[in-house]
């Protein structure tokens, strides 16, 4: 007899015990290894796909969907949704999804690790000795910045922006200002401890910066020379976003030139692939996008995409609504006027 579930493309290796739920509710097509799919192999799994479960490695846009007739959902394991284009998605009748909440701590957690790890040069200390330069105690080695009393500026205040204000504010005694499209409710600054600036008294008062808010194409760059040169000499960088928020080639021209005290970056604009200008500098600190990289957290990503997927697809009998659909007023819009099944969001 025919099998009748529909199909489920799984694009990377997730969490097995996380995606598990799904393997007797639906044709599962995944794979065991880290694959960098290209445009048009994901346009080739797409075609055959009723939902896909995918990750921030997959861009997919109007032709990655030209020829998927039969795909309702796409269910993105992470926050950040820019490697999807909504609008075409939307223009399809595809319901979108992302996975908000879970990863707030734990992104945050990262977000600090880094700023501490950058202001008191812990990895650049740690290559120094394993090169065997560790010849005798001196006062004068390593000599970083302060965390605690200093002032900690935020760029996107958002959720995990707000985990990043409560740790540096209530944590550290940080005075933390913030820059965001819009100012928090005062009950919530009160709450996280922080003061809303604009964006040129946030770039000139922090002692530390740190980057969570989205990138689009309006903030492209948005960290460039100019803003660059707004900063303290003295200042610490973290990004935690996207590689695209910083013109890479200005900040590794700043930190080289003595213009910015350190980096921390956990994302790059053409990861996997960092820049060697960065790679050759001592006062960055680099890691591999893993800003919600703990276990728990990474099963609760996969947890939540499945959750959509689920309810995208309607295999619960349309009991659930998806927890964080993207686009479901558009896309469901668009069903009607495509004459696609409604299904469920
Ligand atoms: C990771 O960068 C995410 O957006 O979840």
């Amino acid at each position: 007899m025919a099998d009748t579930r529909p199909t489920v493309w799984v694009s990377q290796p997730l969490i097995d015990a996380a995606i598990a739920p799904l393997r007797d509710r639906v044709q599962l097509r995944s794979t065991d290894t880290v694959t960098a799919w290209s445009p048009d192999q994901i346009a080739e799994q797409l075609a055959s796909a009723d939902g896909a479960i995918i990750t921030l490695n997959e861009r997919i846009g109007a032709a990655q969907v030209a020829d998927a007739a039969q795909l309702q959902v796409i269910a993105n394991v992470g926050v950040g949704y820019n490697n999807l284009d909504v609008d075409a998605l939307s223009a399809a009748g595809i319901l979108a999804s992302n996975t908000p909440d879970v990863l707030t701590g734990t992104t945050a957690d990262l977000g600090f690790a880094l700023l501490m790890a950058t202001a008191r040069r812990i990895t650049e200390s740690e290559r120094w000795l394993r090169e065997g330069q560790w010849q005798q105690w001196s006062f004068q080695t390593m000599l970083g910045a302060d965390i605690h009393g200093s002032t900690l500026g935020i760029l996107g205040m958002g959720r995990i922006g707000q985990g990043i204000a409560r740790r540096g504010a209530h944590g550290f005694g940080m005075k933390v200002l913030y820059h965001n499209r819009s100012q928090l409710p005062a009950a919530t600054e009160a709450e996280v401890g922080a003061t809303y600036v604009d964006l040129d008294t946030l770039l000139a008062q922090s002692d530390h910066l740190l980057l969570v808010l989205p990138y689009t194409p309006a903030s492209h760059h948005l960290i460039d020379a100019v803003a660059l040169a707004k900063m303290k000499p003295s200042a610490t960088l973290v990004n935690i976003a996207r590689g695209g928020l910083v013109d890479e080639i200005a900040l590794a021209d700043a930190l080289a030139n003595g213009r910015l005290a350190a980096a921390g970056l956990d994302v790059y604009e053409g990861e996997p692939k960092v820049r060697p200008e960065l790679l050759a500098l001592r006062n960055v600190v680099l890691t591999p996008h893993i800003g919600s990289a703990s276990l728990a957290t990474r099963t609760a990503m996969v947890q939540l995409a499945v959750d959509n997927l689920v309810a995208g697809l309607g295999l619960d009998g349309g009991l659930s609504r998806m927890p964080s659909a993207i686009n479901a007023d558009a896309a469901m819009a668009a069903r009607v006027t495509l004459g696609k099944k409604t299904g469920k969001r």
